[in-house]
Parts: structure tokens; sequence; C-alpha cells
């Protein structure tokens, strides 16, 4: 374990020069004694390559249907306590022309792997969408490279897909039935295809450890990732994983932290799961290297519907609500909502 000086030494060389070792990350996590110091250089260099710009991405959660069986997901295909859901075409274009009335540039379209949505229907809904002039962003799990490049060509712009874990063997005993080869096989594709790629971790599932988080964050890195979104892992009592005990909101947030810190120049989001732990969970992102937010505009019952995990915030407010919610709490720490579309910009 590093001493108290290598502590201090280790976040300006990470604030400096963006490049530590794993072995270096370990010891930034595992740090209690210099936490505020180690923040305040991610929100320092959020700052210096963002900016103080605040970018929202509308969530629309089309569908609950999932043909997987993530053992940490509500929305797994064997717990049959959920009610199943799927908006047809005309909701979704409506979502997506109500997010834009509330002022959202980006609306991200997410849903459980759902069969139902094959490649015409998800091409139509595209489309339609970007003639609002809304940039998209889609999360519907792993495709063939051919699906990703029909939505791209549709005019998809960004494609968000988690790793989860970077440990293959921890991946598919949580993701059964599932290949981690398969799954960095997509980010691949997403990357080679053109979009901005989104992709991402939890933060304590069981069986998961330090050392392996930070393997995340360097291949976060070496992915060049555009948009990385950490959360800690709720446990959900409809789950096999319903009696572990679950991430904690600083450790998310360190992993958070650690990334901006890596990753200067891309965009990070305060996660829903992060304030589901915290009510001032947001802000504090916004604050310890975040510069996103994906406020919900499912509109009505569906949002309930959606359930990951529990205690998820929003689900009973609506779109309107949520939107002056989220700004206000913006502004009260001194930053502003950007009406840009907010995509990546690289830094030389
Ligand atoms: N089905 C798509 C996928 O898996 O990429 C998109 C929807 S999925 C519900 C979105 C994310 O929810 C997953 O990547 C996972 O990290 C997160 N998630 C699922 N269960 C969770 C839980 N119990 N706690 C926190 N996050 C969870
Ligand atoms: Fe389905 Fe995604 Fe949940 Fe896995 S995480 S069960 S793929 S919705
Ligand atoms: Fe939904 Fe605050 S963002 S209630």
């Amino acid at each position: 374990m590093a001493d108290v000086c290598d502590i201090q030494a280790l976040i300006k060389k990470a604030e400096i020069t963006h490049e530590l070792t794993k072995c270096e990350i370990v010891a930034l996590l595992t740090d209690n004694q210099y936490e505020a110091d180690f923040f305040a250089a991610a929100d320092r260099v959020r700052r210096e390559y963002v900016g103080d710009e605040v970018h929202l991405r509308g969530l629309i959660e089309f569908s609950n249907i999932c043909k997987q069986n993530c053992l940490y997901c509500g929305l797994r295909r064997d717990n049959k306590k959920v009610d199943r859901y799927r908006l047809d075409t005309d909701t979704i274009i409506d979502f997506a022309g109500k997010a834009k009335s509330y002022g959202y540039r980006t609306v991200v379209l997410q849903s459980g792997e759902d069969e139902c949505f094959d490649v015409a229907t998800m091409v139509t809904i595209i489309k339609k969408i970007k003639e609002l002039g809304l940039a998209i962003t889609v999360s519907v799990g792993e495709k063939p490279r051919e699906v990703y490049q029909a939505y791209r060509e549709a005019g998809a712009d960004r494609y968000l897909l988690r790793i989860e874990t970077t440990d293959k063997e921890l991946y598919e005993k949580l993701d059964p039935g599932m290949s981690w080869d398969n799954r960095v096989r997509c980010l691949q594709d997403i990357k080679e295809l053109g979009f901005e790629l989104g992709t991402g971790c939890l933060v304590g599932i069981p069986g998961q450890t330090i050392e392996s988080l930070a393997d995340d964050i360097l291949f976060f890195k070496k992915m060049d990732a555009d948009m990385i979104g950490v959360g800690p892992f709720i446990p959900n009592p409809d789950t096999p994983l319903a009696a572990e005990t679950g991430g904690t909101f600083d450790l998310s947030t360190k992993v958070m932290a650690m990334t901006r810190l890596l990753l200067p120049d891309i965009n990070i989001p305060a996660t829903t799961a992060m304030e589901s732990l915290n009510p001032q969970g947001r802000v504090l992102a916004l604050q310890r290297g975040a510069n996103v937010v994906m406020p919900n505009v499912t509109e009505g019952e569906y949002r309930q519907m959606y359930l990951l995990y529990p205690g998820k915030i929003c689900i009973n407010d609506t779109p309107a609500h949520c939107r002056g919610c989220i700004t206000g709490k913006i502004q009260g720490i001194g930053r502003k909502v950007s009406e840009a579309y907010g995509f990546r910009k690289k830094h030389a």
C-alpha cells in the first residue's frame, strides 16, 4: 500500500499526465485519507477539458422485455414479477418529440434485448426521430455487426453497451449464456462503425475486486471510449443476487473520478443508480468528474415497470417535473445546462 506522500504524488501524476499503472490505480481507489483531494483533481480536469456545461440526454425506456438473464438485473427473463411492456413505434416517436419540447438535444433509446424490435422497426424509429433534429443514442444490447451498421446508417449517433466487468469469468457467471468475447466484439464493431462508443461498468458486483475495477478503467482507455457510465450494483430482491451487499456510492464515484482523470475529454454521466443510493448523488457526481445527466423522459406508468433495482429515482415523476428538477440542481452548483448536442470534442 502506498504511503501518504505517494498518494498525493499519484493524484498529481493522474491530473497532469492522465496515465497511471494498474498498481497506482488500485492504490488510489483503496485510499480513504485523500479522497477529497482526489475528487477535487477530477473536478478540475473535468472543468479544464469539458467545461462547466452539463449535457442532458433524455432516456426513453421503450421495452422491459428481455431475452437475457443477467443475474443482477430486474428485467431478466426469469423474473416473473415484472409487468412487461413494449411501446409501439408511434409512442416512442411521440415521447422523443415531447423530449425535444422539454429542450433535450439527445434521446437515448434503451430497452431489454427484445427481439420484437427487429432491424426494420428500429431503423424506422431512428429515422423518424432523426427528422426531429435530435441526436440519438441506442442502448439495446448485443447485436450482429450488420444490425449496428443499419442503425448507424439510419442516423444513430451513439451506442451504449456497458462491458459491466472486464473479469471474463465473473462476467460469464453473472450473465449466463453470454460471452465476454462477443461483448468486446460488439464494442469494437460499434467503434469501427463510427458511433460514439459508450460503455462502463457496475461497481460492487459479487466477486469483483479493486484490481478488476482498475482493469475496467484501463480497458475504457484502451477502447478509446467516448462515454463511460459507472454505477453501483444495487441488489434487486427479485433476482438471484437478492441477498448480496451491492456497491457503495463512494466507490462508484471513485471509479468515475478515476475515469475522468485518465480519459479527460470524454462524456461521463452522473448515473441514476448513484442518486438512487444518495439523494445528492448526481450533484456530487457532477462535482467529482461527471458532465452529463440522463433524465428519464418515458411518460406514464412505464417508468415504474422498468425496475432494474429497488429505489430507482423518478419513477413517480413526470418528464416535465424531472427536467425542471435537474435544471435546478445543476444551476444550484453554479453549472449550466448545455444547449449543444454534446458530442465528444477530442483533445489533441
Ligand atoms: N439491455 C441493455 C444492456 O444490457 O446493455 C440495456 C438496458 S440494461 C437494463 C442497462 C444497464 O442497467 C446495464 O448495462 C446494467 O449495468 C444496469 N443494471 C442492471 N441491473 C442493475 C442493478 N441491479 N443495479 C445497477 N445497475 C443495473
Ligand atoms: Fe436484459 Fe440488459 Fe437487464 Fe441483461 S442488463 S437482463 S441484457 S435488460
Ligand atoms: Fe426526476 Fe429530480 S430528476 S425528480
